[in-house]
């Protein structure tokens, strides 16, 4: 049997719309063997199904390998399910690797990359639930492409967690389809300068670089408490707030490991569960063990 964890992502980071990810130690485990029926345990029963994401990219593989196999997978889920923290990020991203795994390792994780994209439309959570880390991602021609970019040890994300979901078409059905040059080019002037800043340790660029124009301000209607919450946080020396993804969770940086302990919730509309994280580094963990 394979053991493999792969790390909950949050994408965007406020100005990098489908652009940056970053991959924290929140984990989903899915344990996998071959089967001679599918068999999918630890998920509501609607998930139990060839249509599951882990499924869907285990077959994908599979079918690029031209071979045909069952699977049995548990799949123990930290990572909650449509708030913006790349819950299908990690099931595309750990079907494709068990199936890669179950037949030698033949695609590289470049070809893994191809493949997850594909499946989930946009680059930015699967570079870094593959990759790990901070990353950077740009579709051309059809292909995508990441580099991983270094964090200032300094820097320390709170990832603030609703108790309501948001699905990632509904969250990209309210953006508009066009948009002024002025906000194009803010949003490209400040992702650039965020990842220096990020890189680098300027807090106060940092702050700056921060002003989405693309899809915070048509996303953060559907987060009942955004406004609220962000003021709390930036009340308490958060150098940026952002929807985490396509929401509904958001994601504060800040230089605070205990950042979440400082935050009142006590006036909020709905319950948030307010988590720190580190930054998980490396491509997602495959252990063989023996059957559980
Ligand atoms: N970049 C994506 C979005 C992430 O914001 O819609 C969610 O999958």
């Amino acid at each position: 049997m394979i053991k493999i964890k792969v790390p909950a992502t949050s994408a965007n980071l406020g100005v990098g719309f489908d652009v940056l990810g970053i991959a924290l130690d929140i984990y989903n485990t899915y344990y996998v063997r071959e089967s001679d029926k599918l068999i999918i345990e630890g998920v509501e029963e609607k998930y139990q199904t060839k249509d599951n994401l882990f499924v869907v990219a285990f077959n994908e593989v599979c079918t690029k390998l031209n071979v045909k196999k069952n699977i049995y997978v548990r799949i123990e889920n930290d990572i909650p399910i449509s708030r913006g923290l790349g819950s299908s990020a990690s099931l595309y991203v750990a079907g494709a690797l068990a199936a890669n795994t179950l037949n030698n390792n033949k695609l590289n994780l470049q070809e893994i990359f191809e493949i997850c994209t594909k499946l989930e439309g946009h680059p930015d959570n699967i570079a870094s639930a593959l990759f790990g880390g901070f990353t950077a991602s740009l579709m051309h021609e059809n292909k995508p492409y990441t580099k991983q970019i270094k964090v200032h040890d300094k820097y320390k994300f709170t990832v603030l967690i609703p108790d309501f979901k948001i699905s990632t078409n509904k969250a990209r059905n309210v953006l508009p389809h066009s948009y002024y040059r002025e906000d194009v080019v803010s949003n490209m002037s400040s992702i650039a300068h965020l990842i220096l800043a990020l890189n680098d340790g300027d807090d106060k660029m940092l702050s700056i670089a921060n002003n989405d124009k693309i899809h915070e301000p048509y996303r953060k209607t559907l987060i009942e408490d955004f406004d609220t919450l962000k003021n709390e946080c930036l009340k308490n020396n958060a150098y940026t707030f952002t929807i985490s993804g396509s929401g509904s969770s958001c994601l504060v940086i800040s230089d605070d490991k205990d950042f979440s302990k400082k935050i009142n919730t006590s006036n909020l509309k709905n319950n948030w569960t307010l988590i720190d994280c580190n930054i998980h580094l490396s491509t997602p963990i495959i252990e063989e063990i023996t059957d559980v």
